[in-house]
Order: structure tokens, then C-alpha cells, then sequence
């Protein structure tokens, strides 16, 4: 099974559906820990409940953001992941992880459109009729690498950001729990930004 690790930085309701997804047998993939960039992140009592380990990389706790990220990736290499998820996680990965490891990132808007901290209220400012959610590999750009998968979400009359934000996260968890299953299960390869299921993307160890 693919070896997962989740990084949150909040209430971790995607990481927690990864986890019911994961718990079920031929999903093709085990989250091996949940990370968050904070102590406080509420997914991290989700993932313990669940008998997962947990670990923080406090940003505060660390001298600027080389410092951080060599402890992020530090902590990261430790697990041996096949795919790291950033559900939630309000950090840019640096390039040193980016390097070493295989990151998925979603995000709470129909990328390019909305990238950013604050997708859905920029989405809403803009007043589009259509918004979304959207999973991609992670590049050293902010919310700009490889799509995977997107949802479309309708925006409603009267929706405020945490009305279309409830919506767009109940289609986003299950777009994230479809998306890292057949990553897991049937590897991927990307050319020319061009995301394709199937192929070497993972490297499965013989015994699966
Ligand atoms: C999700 O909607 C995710 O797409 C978004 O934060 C939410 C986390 O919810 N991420 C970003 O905005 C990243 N730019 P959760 O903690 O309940 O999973």
C-alpha cells in the first residue's frame, strides 16, 4: 500500500475523510502520519483518534523559512511517503521537499482562477457563477503545478465564504479521497503538464 503523509494546517476535515478512505481495505494507499504547522491544528486530534501518528513543525519554532522547510523535510523524509497531501496546509513547500518528494495540493477554487490564501472569498468578490475545487501536484509556484482533478461548485444567491466554502469542501473531500486512491492504486506520469493515470508514478514496493 502507498505510504501517505498529511500535512494540515486547520480543522483537518480532509485529511479526516483520507483517513475513513484509507481504513478501508483496497484503497491502495496508508496514511503513515498527519503534519500540521501548527500545534493547535484540529485535525491532529482527528488523526489520533484514528491511532495515526501525528507530528508538528511549528513555523514560529524555526529561524526563517530554510530553517523550516529543512524540518519539514527532515520529518518527512522519516516516514518514507510515496505521496505527501497538502489538505489544508496554509505553507509553501519549498523546493528542497519539492525535490525529494511528490507533492498534492488542493485547493478551494477552479485553478488558475482564485490561487492563493483566500480562493473562496476571492471567488466570491469576483462574482463568478462557477467555482470549485481543484487537486494538483505541487511546483514551486503557488498554486500553479499540474492539475490532476477539478469539481465544479454553482455559486447561490445569498452564498456568504463560509456557506460556498462548506459546499465546495464537501465535493473537495471527495474529489482528494477519488484522486490519491487511483494515484495509489494505478501510479501516474506527467508531461507537458499533461496529467496521465497509469505509469511509474509510484514506486510500490514488490510486496504490494
Ligand atoms: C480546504 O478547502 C483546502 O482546499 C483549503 O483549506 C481548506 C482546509 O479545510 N486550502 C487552501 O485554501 C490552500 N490555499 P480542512 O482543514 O477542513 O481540510
Amino acid at each position: 500500500s502507498a505510504r501517505v503523509v498529511v500535512l494540515i494546517s486547520g480543522a483537518g476535515s480532509n485529511a479526516a475523510a483520507l483517513l475513513d478512505a484509507a481504513a478501508e481495505p483496497g484503497y491502495g494507499a496508508t496514511v503513515v502520519a498527519v503534519g500540521a504547522d501548527r500545534r493547535g491544528a484540529g485535525g491532529l486530534a482527528l488523526a489520533q483518534e484514528a491511532g495515526v501518528e501525528t507530528f508538528t513543525v511549528p513555523f514560529a519554532d524555526y529561524g526563517d523559512r530554510g530553517e523550516w522547510n529543512a524540518a519539514l523535510s527532515e520529518r518527512l523524509d522519516a516516514y518514507r511517503p510515496d505521496l505527501v497531501v497538502s489538505a489544508g496546509f496554509m505553507r509553501i513547500i519549498g523546493a528542497e521537499v519539492l525535490a525529494r518528494h511528490t507533492v498534492v495540493n488542493i485547493h478551494p477554487a477552479l485553478l488558475p482562477a482564485f490561487p492563493g490564501a483566500h480562493a473562496v472569498r476571492d471567488a466570491l468578490a469576483y462574482g463568478v457563477k462557477v467555482t470549485g475545487a481543484t487537486a494538483h501536484f505541487a511546483d514551486s509556484g503557488v498554486d500553479t503545478g499540474p492539475v490532476i482533478d477539478q469539481v465544479a461548485v454553482r455559486v447561490e444567491p445569498g452564498d456568504d465564504t463560509a456557506s460556498l466554502h462548506e459546499r465546495i469542501k464537501s465535493v473537495e473531500r471527495r474529489m482528494l479521497v477519488d484522486v490519491v486512491g487511483r494515484l495509489a492504486r494505478e501510479g501516474w506520469s506527467v508531461q507537458d503538464r499533461q496529467v496521465s493515470l497509469g505509469g511509474p508514478g509510484i514506486r510500490q514496493s514488490p510486496s504490494t
